[in-house]
């Protein structure tokens, strides 16, 4: 019995170290986001964000266009996860393995300065 609840108390443990680790994901930072999308992203979602970067011509899926009502009507974390895990089928892979969680939100927070999050015009 003991043994189980000293188990049970180190899983908690786990889990409460996990969600510390999340506590420390700072706010978006825009300014540091923009670096890391011109380094990136810009290629093929253009410098506005207008899915219009150097590269996009030679892709039969085109880039997000983040200024269309398709791509600022989606949530934070919609983007997020296509960010994170790609979007299939499509050139766009995940940068989860390439970015840390906070690059990907400082991207993100640039990405809304471009388009805001606009859910009906
Ligand atoms: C090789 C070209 C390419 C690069 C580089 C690229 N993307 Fe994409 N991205 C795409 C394509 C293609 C799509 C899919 C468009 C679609 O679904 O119609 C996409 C989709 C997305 C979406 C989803 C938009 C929506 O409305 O659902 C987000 C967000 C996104 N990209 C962010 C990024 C970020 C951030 C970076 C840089 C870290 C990046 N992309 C780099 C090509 C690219």
């Amino acid at each position: 019995m003991a043994k189980r609840m000293a188990v049970i108390a180190s899983f908690v443990a786990v889990v409460f170290a996990g969600s510390w680790v999340l506590a420390e994901v700072r706010p978006a930072n825009p300014k540091k986001g923009q670096a890391l999308y011109e380094q990136h992203c810009a290629r093929c979602h253009g410098s506005a964000g207008d899915g219009l970067g150097p590269d996009a011509r030679d892709l039969i899926v085109p880039p997000a266009n983040f200024l269309s009502l398709r791509s600022r009507s989606k949530a934070d974390w919609e983007l997020m996860v296509a960010i994170s895990r790609g979007v299939l089928f499509s050139p766009m892979h995940g940068w989860a393995d390439r970015l840390s969680e906070q690059d990907m939100l400082d991207v993100l927070g640039y990405i809304r300065t471009l388009a805001p999050f606009n859910p009906v015009t």
